[in-house]
């Protein structure tokens, strides 16, 4: 059985959770390890496991350390997963089930959940789902709406094909108006649109604030218009790949280009970029860990996870290497607390309002964050508590 968070209640009454976490000069977020490998085709050691209550107790560290969010991403593979000896993500847990799981373990934490919109859901089925679960959570549930990237998961939901690019992004945004409208309005809900058809529809009870928080992480240009008149958050990619020195060269216009979108809809939309941390109390340590992760890479599920990431979500990782999949996630730091603190202000110089960290082995890395980085992140002015 999970355990509960001790960590103090950090709510302000009548502020919507999503909103107090704005307020941080530099939001921080765990990417938890919903699936078997989490982001690493890699067999060096460790103790990193999808199941939910080593996912529950990642978050609830987290919580106590006094990061803001949790968030997992959902995935829909054949058996194996991706492969290799260690059948890479083979095994995926759901991230609404388990962010649900998560509502009356924790207290603070915004728990985000992937759902991909176009696979056999309706709209008025997702505004009841998210409604429940942010009661149950104290208006702490967010949505990421994702609209699928692979033509093997719109077969796996008995689609022939996949829905074009553009026409998916407009699918998304008739739905989420369903449900903004299901989430705000005292009526029933009579709605014939292009896609969706809803007769006398109610939810009830509402989310706690209005609405749940809506998140995107798209990168196109749809991907964007979308996030600019629907999401709070929405989860961006490096530019530029992994390297964090051409990643902060290349963030300022594309945070620009975001924040500018949301404007021409009067809205302020904030980014958060996933960083894989690998930190250690010297700099050789870290590199050395890191390399140690590429050295035991599993070369059949590396090959297949970054040729089969790299063929669909191409607006968003075009500049990423196979190699740098190896390791995970999208910009590696790598270094030492004070090294870590540095490239964090940098992020936020290029225009990032948070971080959204993965790590390889969670539960030490979790604890190593919390002692080393934690501290000069407040040290440093990027967090207030
Ligand atoms: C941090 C992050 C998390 C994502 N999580 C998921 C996910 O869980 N499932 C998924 O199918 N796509 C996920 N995506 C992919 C995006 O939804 C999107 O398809 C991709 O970035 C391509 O952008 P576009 O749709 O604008 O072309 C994620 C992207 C990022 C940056």
């Amino acid at each position: 059985m999970a355990r509960m968070s001790t960590a103090p209640d950090r709510n302000i009454p009548g502020v919507a959770p999503v909103d107090r976490i704005k307020r941080q000069p530099l939001m921080l977020g765990l990417f938890l390890p919903l699936q078997s490998g989490a982001w690493s085709p890699s067999m060096a050691p460790r103790g990193t496991r999808a199941d939910f209550e080593y996912n529950a107790e990642c978050a609830i560290r987290a919580e106590e350390l006094g990061f803001d969010l949790v968030f997992g991403l959902a995935q829909w593979l054949g058996k194996g997963g991706y492969g290799g000896k260690m059948k890479f993500r083979g095994e995926a847990m759901d991230p609404l089930l388990v962010t649900s799981g998560l509502a009356p373990l924790t207290k603070n934490v915004l728990l985000i959940s992937t759902v991909h919109v176009l696979y056999a859901w309706h709209p008025v089925l997702l505004a009841k789902f998210g409604a429940t679960i942010d009661r149950m959570s104290g208006g702490r549930w967010g949505l990421n709406v994702v609209t699928g990237y692979k033509p093997s998961e719109f077969k796996m939901f008995g689609m022939p094909e996949m829905i074009e690019h553009d026409r998916r992004y407009d699918m998304a945004a008739e739905f989420s108006d369903i449900m903004l409208k299901l989430w705000s309005e005292d009526e029933n809900l009579t709605f014939e649109g292009h896609f969706y058809k809803a007769e006398n529809a109610f939810v009830d009870p509402k989310p706690v604030y209005g609405k749940c928080t809506m998140v995107n992480a798209g990168s196109s240009g749809a991907g964007i218009e979308y996030a600019a008149k629907y999401s709070d958050l929405i989860f961006i990619t490096s530019p530029a790949g992994a390297d964090p020195r051409r990643a902060c060269e290349a963030l300022p216009a594309h945070n620009k280009k975001i924040k500018e979108t949301g404007r021409k809809y009067g809205r302020e939309v904030k980014t958060i970029i996933n960083p894989h941390v690998i930190c250690r109390d010297t700099e050789k340590e870290a590199q050395a860990a890191k390399q140690a992760i590429i050295d035991h890479q599993d070369p059949v599920a590396a090959d297949n996870f970054a040729t089969s990431i790299m063929g669909g979500g191409k607006a968003s990782w075009s500049a990423t290497t196979r190699d740098m999949w190896v390791v995970g996630g999208n910009v590696h730091l790598v270094g030492t607390p004070e090294q870590i603190v540095d490239w964090f202000v940098k992020l936020k110089n290029a225009g990032c309002d948070g971080v959204q960290v993965n790590f390889y082995d969670f539960l030490p890395d979790i604890e190593y964050f919390g002692k080393g980085v934690l501290p000069l992140m407040k040290q440093a002015g990027l967090r207030t508590e």
